[in-house]
């Protein structure tokens, strides 16, 4: 794989990949659990949301980098089923919050090719919010350039149980054998049917936890945990999370390393 040009027609210069990384050796799919904006904001004396609007900062400049160093796809938990359970003006603030991004970065996500989709339980959102990001899912629907999933209102557990229920509904309604259910008919009915899975599961503010997130998914995922706070990770922390990464052997299970 040769590497992407230094500059391009848009606006915002590209990044060039950091020369320490082999480009041939890059993960296709990252995800990412953005932990500590609220400790970010409370370091500084701020409120913990300001921690939240910081965070969206480190996200689209992370997918610009993911995109511009040759990353296919994005993955990242904005938020969880758990996360209602938080004082209800933080949940408004964030789904106010989810909206404006939407409004306001639309346009540059269609120019930059980026494909969006939303992963969860949709219908469980204010309805401006579903309706913003329908038409956003819509109008990227056919760009070719990286897959930025945001999962929102999203659990794995409550997931792998839809994909149960409509398995079971199919074989109730005789379109399906039982006996036929494979790991790829699980697949098929998951939010990220279609996206290959993650290879590296990116965590900061340094807690060691999967927090309900792509359980299935993450079944051979290599896991970076960065003590940095969500809000300060950046061109450098993404390059230690890919270097981590390349140092990795990737056996699969079995005795042999698999190049990726
Ligand atoms: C976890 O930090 C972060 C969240 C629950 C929200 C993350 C959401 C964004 C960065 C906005 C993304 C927006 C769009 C539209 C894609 P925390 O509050 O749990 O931090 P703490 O552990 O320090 O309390």
């Amino acid at each position: 794989m040769s590497r992407p040009p230094a500059a391009s027609t848009d606006a915002a210069p590209r990044s060039v990949c950091p020369p320490e990384l082999e480009i041939a050796r890059l993960p296709s799919h990252v995800a990412v659990i953005m932990d500590g904006n609220g400790r970010w904001a409370e370091s500084r004396g701020l409120p913990r949301v300001m921690g939240h609007r910081a965070g969206v900062e480190a996200l689209k400049s992370t997918l610009r980098l993911c995109s511009d160093w040759g990353i296919k796809a994005l993955t990242a938990y904005a938020f969880s089923t758990e996360n209602w359970a938080r004082p209800g003006d933080e949940v408004n603030f964030l789904m106010t919050l989810f909206e404006r991004v939407l409004q306001k970065e639309l346009r540059s996500l269609e120019q930059e090719q980026v494909r969006i989709r939303f992963l969860g339980d949709l219908e469980g959102l204010p309805e401006k919010l579903q309706e913003l990001i329908a038409d956003a899912t819509e109008r990227t629907a056919g760009n070719d350039g990286i897959h930025f999933n945001v999962c929102t209102n999203y659990g794995g557990r409550r997931e792998l149980v839809r994909a149960a229920q409509r398995l079971a509904q199919r074989a109730a309604d005789g379109e399906l054998d039982p006996l036929q259910i494979d790991e790829n008919s699980v697949a098929a009915e998951l939010f990220t049917a279609g996206e290959q899975d993650p290879d590296l599961l990116i965590r900061t503010s340094g807690e060691h936890r999967i927090s309900n997130f792509l359980l299935w998914q993450l079944a051979y995922a290599e896991i970076h945990v960065t003590d940095v706070f969500w809000p300060d990770f950046g061109p450098e922390a993404l390059t230690r999370a890919l270097l981590d990464y390349q140092s990795r052997q990737r056996r699969f299970g079995g005795l042999d390393p698999i190049s990726p």
